[in-house]
């Protein structure tokens, strides 16, 4: 009797603990798709065009990137967001609407540049635009997306929120697509994007994701791009080669901040690992943009094959922040968040190096500079940045 009741409450308890890691593991792990081993790199529309985007635009855009230096750079990726889409067929089959009016030849066209194209969907039924999002039709759209010969996918979280709860919602939703995605057999890659809510870096990758965003919209301003950067602290844990923290996309160029803080914002997402996704007008940029945007040892910082995410150490009046590489150097990068110059002093010991710290790259100067007494100072004009690449021997 005895052993009864025992057994009985020990079938209690695994029907419970059995219902427990139901509700917390609905959504189904996807495995990893073996793209971005280094974070993402190209361009997106939002920032500068949002909805006044069309296939003509996206097609200079290729061709501006094919002979400015871009592709040659690494930046790969022709991404088109929001506003692109159309209406259903009988059968359910999305096409695009009058601005892109067959997108298998806009694929292809891209491709011939060699270059390749990304798109944007929901797991909602409508995108933050209220176009027509992909709720009751991943599957179908995943293969209509490999059909046309789309690269990679940016999954908006928008009117999902009227579908799915904020528990494991977010999972479920973003799996459903991403093994939707792998079953199409085509290599796409899949940027998970729920602004920062619902700890998305802690999860990304286990839904297939290749890059999560971590924050809020960028806008073209100091302060929200210091923010969003900011907010990487946390995350650092999470990127690696695969699977990467988005702090969102590059607003280089785009006319609102001084080049200092363009270069700033470049060098902090090359340190935090981000996805390198120019928002900018690529066929008209200035000299200076595009000395930031094609500077080849910042990108290099950025596509470490190493895959660490920088540490922030925060100083009086600013702070530096140290990416370690795969070749056992570092990348540091001192911030001046003040608005006037200053006097910035990196100190080898907060680098983590072992051994002796005499010389050490400038990589917006392209010089080399040497250590005394374990420190290097600089003068550093407000919103800028030192980046340097330090090794010991
Ligand atoms: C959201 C995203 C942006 C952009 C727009 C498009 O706001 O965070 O990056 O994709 O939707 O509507």
């Amino acid at each position: 009797m005895q052993r009864q009741v025992l057994l009985s409450v020990a079938a209690v308890i695994a029907f419970m603990l059995a219902g427990c890691s139901a509700q917390i593991s609905s959504f189904e792990r996807v495995p990893y798709n073996g793209l971005a081993k280094t974070p993402p790199m190209g361009w997106n529309s939002w920032n500068l065009f949002a909805n006044k985007i069309d296939d003509h635009t996206v097609r200079t855009v290729a061709d501006a990137m094919a002979s400015n230096g871009m592709r040659d750079a690494g930046y790969i990726y022709v991404n088109i967001d929001d506003t692109w889409e159309g209406v259903r067929d009988a059968q359910g089959t999305l096409s695009g609407n009058q601005r892109f009016p067959n997108m298998k030849a806009l694929a292809d066209y891209v491709h011939s540049k060699g270059l390749k194209l990304g798109i944007y969907s929901s797991p909602g039924p409508l995108t933050c635009a209220r176009y027509m999002g992909s709720y009751g039709h991943e599957d179908q759209d995943a293969v209509t997306f490999a059909t046309w010969g789309i690269d990679y996918l940016k999954y908006d979280w928008c009117s999902a929120a009227t579908i799915y709860n904020y528990d494991d919602g977010l999972q479920t939703a973003y799996s459903k697509m991403g093994s939707a995605l792998q079953a199409t057999g085509r290599p796409i890659v899949y940027s998970v994007s729920a602004y920062g809510t619902a700890n998305a870096d802690k999860w990304g990758a286990e839904v297939g994701g290749n890059l999560w965003r971590t924050t809020q919209d960028i806008s073209d301003t100091w302060d929200s791009m210091i923010g969003n950067i900011e907010e990487q602290v946390s995350t650092a844990p999470y990127a690696g080669p695969g699977h990467w923290n988005d702090p969102d996309m590059l607003e280089v160029g785009n006319g609102h901040m001084t080049d200092d803080e363009y270069r700033t914002h470049m060098s902090l997402w090359a340190l935090a690992a981000a996805p390198l996704l120019a928002g900018n007008d690529v066929r008209t940029m200035s000299a200076s943009t595009k000395s930031i945007l094609l500077n080849s040892e910042v990108i290099a910082v950025d596509q470490d094959p190493l895959g660490k995410q920088s540490s922030r150490i925060k100083k009086r009046d600013f702070e530096i922040w140290v990416k370690p590489l795969a070749d056992g150097s570092v990348a540091v990068g001192a911030v001046n968040l003040g608005s006037a110059s200053i006097q910035v002093t990196i100190d080898a010991r907060d680098l983590g190096l072992s051994g002796t710290v005499e010389n050490a790259r400038d990589l917006w100067e392209h010089r080399e500079v040497h250590f005394s007494r374990n420190a290097y100072s600089a003068t550093v004009p407000a919103h800028g940045v030192l980046l340097l690449k330090v090794s010991a021997s």
